[in-house]
């Protein structure tokens, strides 16, 4: 069995947690002795990875009794689950916060806690503290498991509550988790990050990297499959280094090859891949597992290497595109999407060229596009930045452009082909269902609503910008 270095919270600690849980579930039950249910509206921002925190959130509040809601108006506790990835996540969360008071002067009795990435940050939590007089609890991405000690103190009585613990970061095991969906799951594989690419707030507020024991990650595994999902993505801020800091843990290749072997008919995903640290041997371990999907979200940020230098990703733009051949060659029909940034502190015109030649040579199926956010205790916060919002707006839309003309070209070659379907909901248009191929593109067809949560063959007749129509077969 793999060791764990001492990053595991023991399970006295979440014995206690749990015995919270049923004081709060006494507390609620006297507070809301007229109400069938107290209701939590719970809103997770940013990463799968939180929304994964989300649902171990949502997980615990269900077990102290708390209903859910959609919406704030009918809350009596509001959980936001933050994200600090870019300014404009941050200025979201603000503006949703700012718009609580109303509803705490509605219903004073309301709770309001604010949690995740941006409250891991203290400038933040001292914002909250000293301008959100509204704001009851605060906690940090560390203190997920003190949920219920944090709700247990908030019951009683009325002081604000703030827990940002400054630590490496820990790993729970064994808290309770409402997944809210019943045919996709999420499931961790590692936490933190240790990369430090200069312009990323992760590192800081997720903590070091910290893996899983594989034990735990395929048992969760095995459950989620038997309890009828089709589909578990893999998460990791950089899931090429799982195992890493265990004692005698396996690789992550080594990881998939073990969930492959699980019985039943489901996919697996992951995300994210560092291409810096994505080895042969994964890309051949993928071509040998039947249930990993042929599609690899491998983020190249930029096609220069000075850019690539400055922002610390550890790779050169020719590795990047050997890795990317090597993929393509030996696993068939191989999908690759990727996160591109534009406007770096010191990117000139002739570095982003390089990205635009980059990507018109790889080919992605489709990409997710940023302009540099300046995240406060970063490096690259420091670094000269001389090119005006205007000037990267224009390089912002000239590589949407570049990227409309491959992806219709993608997407078009996928007509006449028959592909595997995971259905997972109505369409928009009446009569019509939808769902994803291995690709994780978006596929719409005619068919009987029945169908959702099975897989399907569908033949693809047509091709939009952003999705297939297909037509169900036999
Ligand atoms: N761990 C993943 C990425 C997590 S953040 C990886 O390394 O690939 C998701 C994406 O957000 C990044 O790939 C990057 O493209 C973008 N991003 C992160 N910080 C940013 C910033 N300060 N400004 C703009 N985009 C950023
Ligand atoms: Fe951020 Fe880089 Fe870590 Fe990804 S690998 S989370 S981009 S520091
Ligand atoms: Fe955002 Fe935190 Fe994820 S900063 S992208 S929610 S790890």
């Amino acid at each position: 069995m793999s060791k764990l270095k001492n990053v595991v919270v023991s399970q006295e600690e979440i014995l206690e947690q749990n015995q919270y849980m049923q004081k709060a579930t006494t507390l609620l039950a006297k507070r809301y002795r007229d109400k069938d249910l107290p209701l939590a509206h719970v809103h997770s921002y940013g990463c799968q990875q939180n929304v994964n925190d989300g649902e171990k959130i949502k997980g615990m509040l269900a077990q102290m009794g708390y209903g859910f809601c959609d919406s704030p108006d009918s809350a009596d506790l509001v959980i936001y689950n933050t994200c600090a990835v870019r300014e404009n996540a941050e200025d979201r969360v603000f503006g949703n916060v700012g718009a609580l008071k109303h509803n705490k002067k509605r219903n004073p009795n309301m709770i309001i806690g604010l949690c995740g990435c941006m409250m891991q940050q203290q400038h933040i939590a001292d914002k909250i503290k000293n301008s959100y007089s509204h704001v009851d609890i605060v906690f940090g991405t560390h203190a997920l498991h003190h949920l219920p000690q944090i709700m247990h103190n908030a019951l009683i009585d009325n002081k604000r509550i703030f827990e940002i613990s400054q630590s490496d970061g820990v790993i729970a095991e064994g808290l309770p988790i409402r997944h809210d969906g019943t045919i996709k799951a999420n499931l961790p594989i590692m936490y933190g990050c240790n990369n430090f690419c200069t312009y990323c707030i992760v590192p800081f507020v997720r903590g070091r990297e910290r893996s899983r024991n594989a034990e735990d990650i395929i048992q969760e595994a095995k459950k989620l499959v038997s309890d009828g999902y089709k589909e578990i993505t893999l998460l990791g801020q950089n899931v090429n280094s799982y195992g890493n800091d265990l004692e005698d843990g396996i690789n992550f290749a080594e990881l998939l090859k073990q969930l492959n072997a699980i019985d039943g008919d489901f996919w697996i995903r992951f995300m994210t891949s560092h291409p810096k640290d994505c080895s042969k041997e994964l890309v051949d371990m993928m071509a040998d597992c039947q249930k990993v999907c042929n599609h690899i979200h491998l983020p190249v940020q930029s096609g220069s290497d000075r850019v690539l230098k400055l922002m610390n990703r550890k790779y050169t733009s020719q590795a990047y595109l050997e890795l990317a051949k090597y993929a393509k060659e030996k696993i068939p029909n191989l999908s690759l999407t990727s996160d591109i940034i534009v406007g770096f502190p010191g990117e000139e015109y002739e570095d982003f060229c390089q990205t635009l030649d980059l990507i018109k040579k790889v080919e992605y199926n489709s990409l997710f596009t940023f302009i540099y956010s300046k995240r406060v205790g970063t490096k690259a916060a420091e670094m000269p930045d001389n090119v005006s919002k205007e000037q990267k707006g224009l390089w912002f839309r000239e590589l949407l452009a570049a990227q409309q003309i491959i992806g219709s070209k993608k997407y078009g070659a996928y007509v006449g082909k028959r592909q595997k379907v995971l259905v997972e909901g109505e369409g928009k248009i009446q009569g019509n269902i939808t769902g994803r191929n291995e690709a994780s593109m978006i596929v719409d067809f005619v068919g009987d609503k029945s169908l959702v949560g099975s897989f399907v063959d569908v033949k693809i007749i047509g091709a939009k910008n952003s999705y297939l129509i297909g037509e169900l077969e036999g």
